[in-house]
């Protein structure tokens, strides 16, 4: 198997890489990443000298690069994660949004049915792509959730892309019969994640004691889901799960923003030795997200019952993982906020 992990240095596709490099020592796996500004090769330092394992620099954009590489690889597989991720990024800057997750996405469809074609067909090829929860809207009624026949009403920029995205893959299946499957997952967290995102900017912040920035009044609910689980999820699907078929991944597991700030402020106060209390005082309630979704919540009934996977912890147990990892990776923080990460790692890889 030769396998083909995109966005393998962000902070899903990091966890995603190592488990099938780890976990399937016969397949070899390419990671394919841009190192944009969520690109961080530092994630992977424990695997980048597997013999299985190889890191390539390009960009999904580049339709001609990924023309090339696959007719170089002769790939068997593609995990699709790389994609411009961050909601608030995608109100100042949608146009991004639109070309890596949607024109980048439809180049790695058209590259992967090019070549697969014109080398004996379709026959054991996979073409997985990794999608959000998000592209389901906004719920308003607390007894709802995301059901994979939910319609689609994406309401961000973001979540318009990634529509836009699952809209293609799944075109892709029916016009060309290409072999594809899907995931929508609800919000991942843990180790390796960006601090522009609510929980490790959180950890950060209290770490540094800066105001906690909580969106409007902090009600809105999120479901949140252990990355190494999603891990799990993917692998489960990527082998087991039916072509042209989607799966939603999600933990059971509803927060309010400002319920997990709090859990924060207590595991952090805890864990530095402030006295409690302390950490909460850095709250600061600011202007609202333009057209921020109120509640998201995925029903993951059908990969539990059809692939046999369920998330393997507990919100408790993965929040402190989650701090005792950013506390025990100063250094990776401190190069991430520095930006130290990108002259480093786009340094070498530059003439590549
Ligand atoms: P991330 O922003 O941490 O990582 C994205 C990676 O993609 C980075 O390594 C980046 O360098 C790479 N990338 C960006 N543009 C690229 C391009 N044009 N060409 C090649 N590589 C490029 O994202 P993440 O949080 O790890 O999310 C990974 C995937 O999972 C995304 O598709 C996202 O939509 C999806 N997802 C994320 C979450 C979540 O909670 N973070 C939940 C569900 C689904
Ligand atoms: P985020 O981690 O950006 O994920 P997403 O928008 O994809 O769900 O945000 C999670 C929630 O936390 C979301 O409701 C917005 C909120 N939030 C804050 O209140 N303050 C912050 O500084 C950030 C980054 C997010």
């Amino acid at each position: 198997m030769k396998l083909l992990i995109t966005g393998g240095a962000g902070f899903i596709g990091s966890h995603v890489v190592r488990l099938f490099v780890t976990k399937y020592p016969e397949y070899q796996i390419y990671n394919l990443d841009a190192l944009t500004y969520a690109g961080n090769l530092a994630n992977l330092k424990d695997i980048e000298n597997a013999p299985n394992y190889t890191f390539i620099k390009g960009d999904i954009t580049d339709a001609k690069f990924l023309e090339d590489m696959f007719a170089e690889l002769s790939l068997d597989g593609v995990i699709h994660l790389a994609a411009e991720s961050h909601v608030d990024r995608s109100i100042t800057d949608p146009m991004s949004f639109v070309m890596t997750n949607v024109v980048g996405t439809v180049n790695l469809l058209n590259a992967a049915k090019n070549s697969w074609a014109s080398t004996g067909g379709f026959e054991g090829k996979r073409f997985y792509h990794v999608s959000t929860d998000e592209v389901y809207g906004s719920l308003h009624n607390p007894e709802d959730f995301f059901t994979e026949e939910t319609p689609y009403d994406p309401q961000s920029p973001y979540s318009a892309s990634k529509a836009a995205s699952d809209h293609f893959v799944r075109a892709y299946g029916n016009t060309y019969k290409l072999p594809v499957v899907l995931s929508n997952c609800s919000n991942n967290y843990g180790p390796n994640h960006f601090p522009e995102k609510l929980i490790p900017l959180m950890i950060h912040n209290i770490q540094t004691n800066k105001p906690l920035p909580v969106y409007g009044k902090g009600e809105n609910v999120r479901d949140w889901l252990f990355v190494v689980d999603h891990a799990r999820a993917i692998d489960a699907v990527f082998h087991k799960g039916k072509e042209g078929e989607t799966y939603n991944i999600g933990g059971f597991n509803e927060w309010k923003n400002i319920d997990i700030v709090h859990l924060l402020c207590g595991i952090m106060d805890r864990k530095l030795g402030r006295p409690e209390g302390t950490s909460a005082q850095l709250i600061t309630y600011v202007t609202d997200r333009a057209g921020h979704d109120l509640r998201y919540a995925i029903d993951a009934h059908k990969i539990m019952n059809e692939l046999g996977w369920e998330p393997s912890l507990q919100f408790a147990e993965g929040l402190e993982k989650t701090v005792d990892w950013f506390l025990a990776n100063q250094e990776w923080m401190d190069n991430v906020t520095s930006g130290a990460y990108q002259s480093y790692y786009q340094g070498m890889y530059a003439n590549r």
